[in-house]
């Protein structure tokens, strides 16, 4: 079979503090943080969402964040949710199963029955993409093919962001900086998985916009993949 080629534009969004930490410290939720962002920065996160087909996040976050990934401080449509995890694990009264947005839950074929057929009961799309694993470049590919996703934002978690830099889906980058230092070693940072081996494998940027919002600098870069 064909490698999938079909994918949506993908741009990545993330609040990150001055040392590059998404969260407090590990195990925290994000919304902590997001506690600080001027209001001029979450009136441009909810425009973004608005502006987007849809948006992914990992299962991890809604674990930890129990996000609602709506449009809620802007007049416009809340995007379709995507959220992959492989075995279905997602709490039944997560609030991205909620009747707020339509949800796609991506799980593999290992997911057991018992948690798919508890979250389809909730009236929440599930699809299968991969064998043991999500695997990301089909799930754009039926996220295109299946469900006419043109454009979509993804909002973390590290491990999520990390796979999908890893096999080249992501387009854009835009970062709302928070004037702060988290430290910790172990404190997830914008990026997770594995560290590369080489110089070669740098995924490299262009910078191609930064302006302040509100007390925020927020930066844009296009991602450019050899
Ligand atoms: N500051 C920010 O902008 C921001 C935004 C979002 C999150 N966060 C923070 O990030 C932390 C969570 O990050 P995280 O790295 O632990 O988790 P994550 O990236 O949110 O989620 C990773 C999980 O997604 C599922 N998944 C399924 N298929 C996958 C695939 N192909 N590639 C990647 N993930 C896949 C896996 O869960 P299964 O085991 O269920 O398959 C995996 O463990 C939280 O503390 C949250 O607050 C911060």
């Amino acid at each position: 079979m064909a490698a999938p080629t079909a994918r949506p534009h993908v741009l990545m969004m993330s609040e990150i503090t001055a040392d590059g930490k998404l969260t407090l410290k590990n195990g925290a939720s994000s919304k902590i943080l997001m506690k600080y962002m001027a209001h001029e920065t979450e009136i441009l996160l909810h425009e973004t969402r608005a502006a987007y087909d849809a948006i992914m996040v990992g299962a991890n976050t809604i674990r930890i964040d129990n996000s609602f990934l709506t449009v809620r401080l802007v007049p416009g449509k809340s995007p379709l949710r995507v959220i992959p995890t492989s075995m279905a694990d997602i709490p039944p009264d997560a609030n991205v199963l909620g009747p707020d947005a339509p949800t796609v839950i991506a799980i593999s074929e290992k997911a057991p029955a018992d948690r798919v057929a508890a979250i389809r009961a909730k009236g929440v799309s599930v699809v299968v993409a991969g064998k043991e694993h999500v695997d990301l470049p089909l799930l754009m590919q039926i996220l295109t093919e299946q469900f006419g996703v043109k454009k979509l934002m993804i909002e973390g978690g590290p491990t999520l962001n990390w796979h999908m830099l890893h096999n080249k889906l992501v387009d854009e980058i835009r970062l709302i900086h928070l004037p702060f230092i988290v430290g910790g070693s172990d404190t997830p940072s914008l990026v997770g998985g594995m560290h590369i081996n080489s110089e070669d494998e740098m995924i490299r940027l262009n910078l191609k916009k930064y302006y302040m919002c509100g007390t925020n600098l927020v930066s844009e870069f296009d991602v450019l993949y050899t």
